[in-house]
């Protein structure tokens, strides 16, 4: 697994993903985020977050988070949101 969200959770291959809504992107101490993601200046939203999940490449070009957003449908992307905005902070 890229991710983890949840109590306790750690960078793994991604950033963990607690309390994702509202925070800087690239953000995180203790991850090694790619210089595009720490320089992107997005916040990550409802908006963001869609636009990001559908075509990754396309809105933080030279993001490390590839093979992603191919085929994602719209039902995929809106109970992601869902969750994360319900997830723990
Ligand atoms: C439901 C699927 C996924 C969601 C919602 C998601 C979400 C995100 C978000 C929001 C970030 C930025 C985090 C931050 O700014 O702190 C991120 C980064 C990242 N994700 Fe994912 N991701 C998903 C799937 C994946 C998969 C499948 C992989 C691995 C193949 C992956 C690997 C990464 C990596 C390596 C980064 C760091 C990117 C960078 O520094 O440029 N993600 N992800």
């Amino acid at each position: 697994n890229c991710h983890a969200v949840g109590p306790g959770a750690r960078h793994g291959f991604g950033p963990q993903l607690n309390g994702l809504l509202g925070r800087k992107a690239g953000s995180l101490p203790g991850y090694a985020y790619s210089p595009a993601m720490k320089a992107s200046g997005l916040v990550w939203t409802e908006t963001t977050l869609t636009a990001f999940l559908r075509d990754p490449n396309a809105v933080v070009p030279g993001t490390k988070m590839r093979y992603w957003g191919l085929g994602i449908d719209e039902q995929k992307v809106a109970g992601l949101l869902a969750y994360f905005a319900q997830a723990e902070r």
